[in-house]
């Protein structure tokens, strides 16, 4: 893949005074007051602004918050929060704007918040009116939000096709590397724990992982699914029994090449869901029909436990009990514990996922933990995100298409006579023939003072026969060249100079006509 990475243009200069516009992925959990309940995703956020600032850029920042209507300014889902945990990590006050389209007052070495981008018309649909409003705002767009590279909205996906540049921020960078790490080349053995209530919005995973994976450990509803599938009794548990043969696939495609989903061999269970409920451990061969399934059992958590500390890679999705009472957690604490302690590369992702770390404090013990919800999950699936497609696509080095530019009766108006015009452009041909090699000699050692002065000459004698599109990019590129670095000029000369050869092609052929 030849997406372009942020870092890289920062590295390379190329980012001083341009207005570059980072759409990151700020939807952050919020308690009924609108504080901010879990901040990782801001954090995370953080490296690709400074970045942005450190580079000299203009920053715009933006993000949507929850699933506002489009059109309708809500205060509980405006971005006002955020603005103000932002400025606290970032140690600069981080204002806020609301309607942003018509235009974005920043200059470089500043940073604005744009409020959420759900606020405007057609961000879902990705409107190409919207997406073309947004990317006339700045010069690079920077894709950081991977909590949010598994939609093709707006401002994740149009925006990137029609910036000037579209590339990857840090935070989308690392996921995929980290993910990449984990499934395409792991160290093995290599354990999945995909957990949650229903089989059915995890099935392609399950299925895919299937084929990838030594042990998948299932949880939570899922197990429940399974333990049916092995023809245990599951009680009154959450179950899905019109998926059973869905998971005896999944069973036997595991067992075909030698891999295992472990059935539990003892469950925690309770007469009612509630935090007080009594819990009893039994065999799960012992589960009565009026019995309610929350955990795995001690054995089968220490059993699971001494396999992720033998794993080499784990990926985490999905608590296996009910963690959140806590005669249920015993389960996915155990579990957790293990992930921490083992030296197995391990990633995790997940809203429910990244409450339990956060619960027992273990996140630092994580090998990577992403940003990522849904978009972890579809990665895991094994499918090319949006944001990944369109970054790929921008990243291709495009063949610049030589337009004609060679206009043989301005030239004979210009000169009173076809003669004349011949002559002028001999003189010119060879000129040419010298100078275009020469001004791409000396972008190269750096000497963009002499690319200027050999473009100088050009500027001259173009009017006299070159298309007026020609005159315009020629005398542009000139003038700006004139006083710019190389990182700024570079680029534009990598366009002009194929239209200038193809300038050179043309008068040839015409001199070549007799
Ligand atoms: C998430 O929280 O999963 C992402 O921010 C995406 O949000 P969405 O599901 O509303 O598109
Ligand atoms: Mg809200």
């Amino acid at each position: 893949m030849t997406v372009i990475r942020f870092s890289d243009l920062c590295a390379q200069g190329r980012v001083a005074g341009k207005r570059v516009f980072i759409r990151a992925d700020l939807n952050v959990p919020q308690d009924g007051d609108g504080c901010i309940t879990e901040d990782t995703r801001i954090r995370a956020s953080v490296a690709c602004i400074q970045m942005a600032l450190d580079a000299g850029a203009a920053v715009m920042v933006t993000s949507h918050l929850g699933r506002p209507s489009e059109g309708h300014f809500k205060l509980s889902d405006s971005l006002l929060p955020v603005a103000m945990r932002l400025g606290e990590l970032l140690g600069r006050p981080v204002p806020l704007l609301a309607n942003w389209l018509g235009g974005v007052p920043v200059a470089p070495g500043q940073v604005m918040l744009l409020d959420n981008c759900r606020f405007n018309v057609g961000e879902k649909q990705n409107s190409e009116a919207l997406a073309r409003q947004m990317a006339g705002l700045c010069d690079i767009f920077v894709h950081d939000a991977f909590g949010t590279a598994h939609r093709a909205e707006a401002s994740t996906y149009g925006i990137a096709e029609y910036a000037g540049v579209a590339c990857a921020g840090p935070l989308l960078a690392a996921e995929m590397d980290a993910i990449s790490k984990a499934l395409a080349n792991p160290a093995r053995p290599l354990v999945a724990i995909v957990a949650g209530s229903k089989v059915s919005t995890k099935l392609t995973i399950l299925r895919s992982l299937a084929d990838k994976v030594d042990q998948l450990i299932v949880g939570g509803g899922i197990a429940n699914t399974f333990m049916l599938a092995a023809g245990l009794n599951i009680g009154k548990s959450l179950a899905e029994p019109d998926l059973l043969g869905e998971a005896k696939a999944v069973i036997q495609a595991m067992q075909a090449r030698g891999a295992a989903v472990p059935i539990p061999s003892d469950v925690v269970c309770a007469k009612t869901f509630s935090a007080d409920a009594v819990a009893t451990v039994k065999a799960a061969t012992d589960v009565a029909d009026d019995d309610l399934i929350l955990d795995i059992g001690p054995v089968t958590a220490a059993k699971l436990a001494e396999q992720l500390k033998a794993a080499g890679t784990i990926v985490w999705n999905g608590p296996v009990g009910v963690f959140e009472f806590a005669a249920f957690e015993h389960g996915t604490q155990t579990l957790a514990q293990a992930i921490a302690t083992s030296s197995a590369f391990s990633i995790a992702g997940g809203g429910d996922t990244l409450a339990a770390i956060a619960k027992y404090d273990l996140a630092a013990q994580i090998g990577y933990i992403s940003t990522g919800g849904g978009a972890f999950l579809e990665v895991l699936e094994g499918k090319t995100l949006p944001a990944f497609e369109i970054l790929a696509r921008r990243g291709e080095p495009k063949a610049v298409a030589v337009l004609p530019s060679f206009d043989a009766a301005r030239g004979v108006e210009m000169l009173g006579s076809d003669a004349s015009l011949r002559k002028i452009l001999k003189t010119v041909a060879s000129s040419m023939s010298t100078s275009l090699p020469d001004i791409t000699a000396a972008l190269h050692s750096g000497d963009v003072h002499k690319a200027n002065a050999l473009l100088h000459a050009i500027k001259g004698y173009v009017p006299i026969f070159a298309t007026d599109a020609m005159v315009a990019e020629v005398t542009h590129v000139e003038k700006l060249s004139k006083t710019e670095p190389l990182a700024v000029v570079a680029p534009l000369f990598d366009q002009l100079m194929p239209q200038l050869d193809g300038l050179l092609e043309e008068i040839r052929a015409f001199l070549a006509q007799n």
